[in-house]
């Protein structure tokens, strides 16, 4: 009788997509906080200059890439050419001449794995993070935001999927589970693999666009006015995508063999990466290639404990979408 009821209530997937694309619209940044981030990027591009002339301030991460939810901290990198000045020093000195402005919890966080200075203006109520000379970030962040400019659906699968995934905690690369940047890859990835494609492969495709950084070579083409119309012959819908997303990742995804990879638009093999085995703390227990540093395995924080929440959260959500009478609010259940 349970299951004749369920099926009584449950309606078509495609009943959820109003509520998912409403979901979205509460999460998308109002201009006027991005009017306020300006803003403050301004203030720290001033008092930067004043003592590094040549140096150059970027934003990376969420708020530059376009997939950055209301309120969330910005992220900015200073590129300066001081080949002689550890990172450290760097760090404490930039604290120092930001100490001496009215910004407030000036603090140079030196030892971290990214040595960064942490502030807040009261301004604005923005807390900003600033690191040095991390380059790869800031064109990691531009390939993600042209990936974005292609089709709208890519932004908002991974607006939902960054929301259920800090609902539910598994977006703590500190407890074992996956950064925010590793999520938007798994989305672009689920996207260049639909059938017809939504996505293409921009690596895959002409170079119009080439830089090295840390000798790493990073080319792609990101003339995407051009690929405006790229997904049309697929028609799948937010709540199908939503869906397909977690059965894939719950159901799908051979965990013990394989790798996705933006770069290739496709899925290869962990033994070509020479990623079979634990190496250092590096356990390779959910393979995520990052586009550019491709030794690097974004899920390369996931242990054992881990990997079991995780798998264990995509199978809740892939039950969710496929069972649930009110998938739009049960997703997102706090844990
Ligand atoms: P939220 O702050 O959670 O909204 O997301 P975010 O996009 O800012 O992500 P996150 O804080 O995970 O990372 C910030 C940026 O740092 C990312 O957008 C990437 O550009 C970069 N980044 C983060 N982790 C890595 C990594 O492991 N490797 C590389 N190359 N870049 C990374
Ligand atoms: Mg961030």
């Amino acid at each position: 009788r349970m299951y004749r009821r369920q099926m009584m209530c449950r309606r078509d997937i495609d009943d959820f997509n109003v509520p998912f694309l409403a979901i979205y619209g509460s999460l998308i940044p109002p201009e006027e906080e991005k009017l306020k981030q300006k803003q403050l990027v301004a203030i720290l591009e001033k008092l930067v200059s004043k003592e590094w002339p040549t140096s150059n301030l970027y934003l990376y991460g969420s708020c530059a890439n376009s997939f950055g939810v209301s309120k969330s901290d910005i992220d900015v990198c200073l590129a300066i050419e001081e080949a002689d000045m550890e990172k450290s020093k760097i760090i404490m000195k930039l604290a120092d001449i930001l100490q001496s402005d009215n910004l407030q919890n000036v603090q140079a966080l030196t030892r971290a794995r990214v040595p960064i200075v942490k502030l807040m203006d009261p301004v604005t109520g923005i807390s900003c993070d600033i690191c040095i000379n991390n380059l790869l970030a800031v064109v990691n962040t531009k390939l993600l935001r042209d990936y974005a400019h292609i089709d709208p659906r890519l932004r908002q699968l991974a607006f939902i999927i960054k929301h259920w995934a800090k609902s539910r905690r598994v977006n703590e690369t500190y407890h074992g589970t996956l950064s925010s940047y590793a999520y938007v890859l798994m989305c672009i990835h689920f996207l260049q693999m639909r059938r017809p494609a939504i996505l293409p492969c921009l690596q895959e495709m002409e170079t119009t666009y080439s830089v090295t950084v840390d000798d790493v070579h990073c080319a792609y083409f990101d003339q995407v006015e051009k690929l405006c119309d790229f997904g049309r012959h697929n028609k799948e819908s937010i709540a199908q995508l939503v869906r397909g997303f977690f059965h894939y990742w719950a159901y799908c995804h051979d965990y013990a063999n394989t790798v996705i990879s933006v770069r290739t638009g496709s899925i290869i093999s962990k033994r070509e990466k020479d990623w079979t085995r634990r190496i250092g703390n590096d356990r390779h227990l959910i393979c995520i290639e990052d586009p550019f540093e491709i030794s690097h395995d974004l899920g390369r924080v996931v242990d054992k404990h881990s990997i079991k929440v995780l798998r264990e959260e995509f199978e809740r959500a892939a039950e969710v979408m496929q069972n649930d009478p009110n998938p739009c609010i049960k997703l997102f259940e706090p844990y």
